[in-house]
């Protein structure tokens, strides 16, 4: 099949050239945004009577019919389509006759494919926002749920201080909330229209880019043309931002990860979210987590690899750029796919209070809290600091907890502290102490829960 370009060439492309060159494997996924970028460019040609109003319905009829045809697998496109643009153009020509060869008339592939692009991303970027806000959504009703429960706080992976699991729940609450923020200002930097570029200077034809601009969806033409077809910022933004956050849910299936261990035992993860061993029985392993953890590297490799398609690219159109899809429809996906298996893992867990009990009372959690009760004494924090190392070193040689110090070692480590002095350090006093803001107090934790509630109502959707 001849090429629609074929004008000035003397010989057909050599068949591993044409497999080479098309990108309609993987670009037909666009189809629906190509067909709806072309009824708004003949509209507007229409309208500004570029083309006559009846060549402009035919066109748009015709592009209704083949946009049926596909999705019905009527048409099946191959590598003579070239990619998605050329594919829906002369197979619109086939459909409808040489009224379709107008549909080309002051747009470019090169503005095109930056069309199909931008409302593609927009579309999957309003999918993985709504996927996020299920995830927000169960991680509210857990951290509801466990606002109360007490358990170990780490740093270095060593235990640091007890906090409530409700606590944790609200931190990756927050890391998902500025990942859906993250995702909505993109929205709205990308939510400019290309179309009417054409090859990278604009037409001497009279236009209405505003126009074409305004049934489309978007905000408002893109403003310079060149910049318009050589521009990818907005992949390249998409892909960061699905990397940070699956990078928050690598970190996330790790935790799962040992708290599902035989070590911690502080979960229990559905059934239906574990696998088994084909060899050992009695194993439960959570390979979700573990695949979760690992997807992470696919979407850092898509964002590397369309890092790496722009870097030194020259204005304005290289063929490079149609390297910018599998990577970024890998990444959709992927991202897609991760979240929603993990909110669902999530619903199916529970914490084994039991469990996590008999780790509260190793390594000294409450240390900070009576070094903290001892400044407000009036002891100088530095002072309480070195005081309660000097305790924890007396309980280490003992082999005892703080509350089994007597009064005269108590009294050996500084005159200053007796028993009195240290007041209530169990650890559920010691948590319900921490009400500065921000802290793991069940109290405070509500006040978060209550936040993050109101802050998920009042969030605009992106149009
Ligand atoms: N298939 C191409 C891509 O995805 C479309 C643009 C082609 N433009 C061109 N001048 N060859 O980038």
């Amino acid at each position: 099949m001849a090429s629609l370009w074929g004008g000035r060439f003397e010989k057909e492309m050599d068949d591993i050239v044409k497999k080479f060159n098309a990108s309609i494997g993987f670009d037909q996924r666009m189809y629906n945004e190509d067909i709806d970028g072309s009824i708004a460019h003949v509209t507007m040609l229409g309208e500004q009577g570029i083309v006559t109003k009846e060549e402009a319905d035919q066109i748009i009829a015709g592009l209704e019919t083949l946009r049926e045809k596909i999705a019905s697998g009527e048409i099946v496109f191959n590598v003579d389509d070239e990619d998605i643009h050329m594919g829906i153009e002369s197979r619109l020509i086939a459909e409808i006759g040489d009224v379709a060869k107008k549909l080309h008339t002051a747009r470019s592939r090169n503005d095109q494919c930056q069309v199909d692009g931008r409302l593609y991303i927009k579309k999957e970027i309003r999918e993985v926002v709504h996927r996020l806000l299920y995830l927000e959504s169960v991680i509210l009703e857990k951290a509801e749920k466990y606002a109360d429960s007490i358990t170990v706080g780490f740093t270095h992976i060593q235990h640091a201080q007890p906090i409530t699991i409700g606590f944790i729940f609200m931190a990756y609450f927050q890391m998902f909330k500025r990942d859906i923020e993250r995702l909505m200002d993109t929205y709205d930097r990308m939510n400019l229209c290309p179309l009417g570029a054409c090859a990278m200077a604009g037409t001497t034809l009279p236009t209405n880019r505003h126009r074409t601009a305004e049934l489309l969806g978007f905000a408002a033409p893109t403003e310079n043309a060149m910049d318009s077809v050589s521009d990818r910022d907005y992949s390249l933004e998409f892909l960061s931002n699905a990397a940070i956050s699956m990078m928050h849910l690598s970190r996330w299936a790790e935790e799962f990860v040992w708290w599902n261990s035989q070590e911690f035992g502080f979960i229990d993860i559905d059934d239906s979210y574990c696998t088994g061993s084909s060899i050992m029985p009695q194993k439960k392993n959570p390979d979700m987590a573990e695949l979760l953890r690992g997807k992470v590297g696919r979407v850092y490799g898509d964002m590397i690899q369309m890092f790496t398609v722009m870097k030194g690219t020259p204005m304005t159109y290289n063929k490079d750029f149609q390297e910018d899809k599998e990577s970024l429809f890998d990444a959709i996906d992927t991202w897609k796919a991760s979240i929603q298996i993990f909110a669902h893992m999530l619903e199916k867990t529970e914490f084994r209070m039991d469990r996590i009990e008999e780790q509260l009372s190793k390594g000294f959690l409450n240390a900070t809290d009576i070094a903290e009760h001892f400044a407000k004494q009036g002891i100088p924090f530095r002072e309480a600091h070195s005081i309660v190392g000097r305790m924890v070193k007396a309980c280490e040689n003992k082999g005892c907890d703080f509350e089994d110090l007597t009064d005269e070692e108590l009294q050996s480590i500084d005159p200053r502290v007796n028993k009195e002095a240290l007041g209530d350090i169990s650890i559920k006093a010691c948590v319900d102490a921490r009400v500065s803001y921000g802290g793991t107090a069940p109290s405070e934790v509500r006040r978060q829960i209550k936040a993050g509630s109101q802050w998920l109502e009042n969030l605009e959707e992106l149009k």
